[in-house]
């Protein structure tokens, strides 16, 4: 049996309909190639969170990728028009542009027109207890891709790397897999941002590990900062990572949620630290939202 999200609205070719109505053809390349470029956002009070931040990050993967995008109107339009058809003021979003279908073979000339495809769905946030109790993480082997392939800062519909990490870390009983550069220096979460706090300083590894821009990522160091924290973007290795007193990992739907251990060891006391809740309440205020 097909396992679709109930509830779920989605625009497919001009249409919103019922996600078990919706389909693409199987000539797409995103579901041949994963020739495609994605966007997930969620939305605090029916408004789509960092959307216009997310659109420009959709405009630089499509770049990237040389996938010229539907007009940013007729985007922003459908965003608009499967959210109004939800109509749940708290939503997941995914907007995701293919290169579109075609003869099959690799050439992108294959391809007929981009298929823009929005997906909102309530929004369901992970177990309270991640949050209150904080997240456990492992590395897992894989790495991120190295200079000269596909660029980690492209959100493309190519995710394996992340889908692999995910199942190995769920594997060994964690919430998170967490992926090194190639010189075995921790790069990212499996679809999250990491954060070390050492001493009362701030550390994210830059986005020269490899590493997708993350926009919550950019946030919290926006609010840390102004809340007179020091913070750095640099190299963080495996052992400094264990020895943090604190840690915490961002994405958009996740907001800011504690990590307490790493690799089956405890992070600090084991606990969400002080100044990872401390952020959790700013980050709560900055979108208009209580921490989960
Ligand atoms: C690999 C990866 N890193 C980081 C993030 C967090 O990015 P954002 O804060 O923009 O959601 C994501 C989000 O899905 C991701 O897939």
């Amino acid at each position: 049996m097909r396992r679709v999200p109930a509830e779920a609205k989605v625009y497919v070719d001009g249409q919103v309909l019922d996600g078990e109505q919706a389909c693409v053809s199987v000539f797409d390349r995103g579901f041949l190639y994963g020739d495609g470029v994605y966007e997930v956002t969620r939305t605090v009070r029916g408004e789509p969170l960092f959307l216009a931040e997310h659109l420009d990050r959709l405009a630089a993967s499509a770049r990237a990728i040389e996938l010229e995008l539907p007009p940013h109107p007729r985007i922003a339009a459908a965003v608009g028009q499967t959210l109004q058809a939800l109509g749940q003021p708290r939503a997941y979003l995914r907007i995701v542009v293919t290169r579109g279908a075609g003869e099959i073979g690799l050439d992108p000339a294959c391809a007929d027109a981009p298929l823009l495809v929005v997906i909102a769905r309530p929004l369901q946030l992970p177990d309270q207890r991640l949050y209150r109790d904080g997240a456990a993480v492992v590395c897992v082997p894989l790495r991120r891709n190295a200079p000269g392939h596909l660029p980690p800062e492209v959100k493309s519909g190519n995710y394996l790397t992340s889908v692999l990490a995910t199942a190995a870390a769920r594997r060994r009983g964690a919430y998170e897999a967490v992926l090194c550069d190639q010189q075995g220096h921790i790069a990212e979460g499996a679809s999250s941002n990491l954060f070390f706090v050492q001493g009362g300083r701030v550390r994210t590894p830059p986005l020269a590990a490899g590493l997708l821009p993350g926009i919550t990522r950019r946030v919290v160091l926006e609010l840390l900062r102004g809340h007179g924290v020091p913070c750095e973007e640099a190299p963080v290795t495996r052992q400094e990572a264990a020895e943090a007193d604190e840690a915490f990992l961002t994405s958009s739907v996740r907001g800011v949620m504690p990590v307490v251990r790493l690799d089956d060891r405890p992070i600090g006391t084991g606990r969400p630290g002080p100044l990872t809740r401390a952020l959790g309440v700013w980050y709560g205020e900055h979108i208009g939202e209580a921490p989960p």
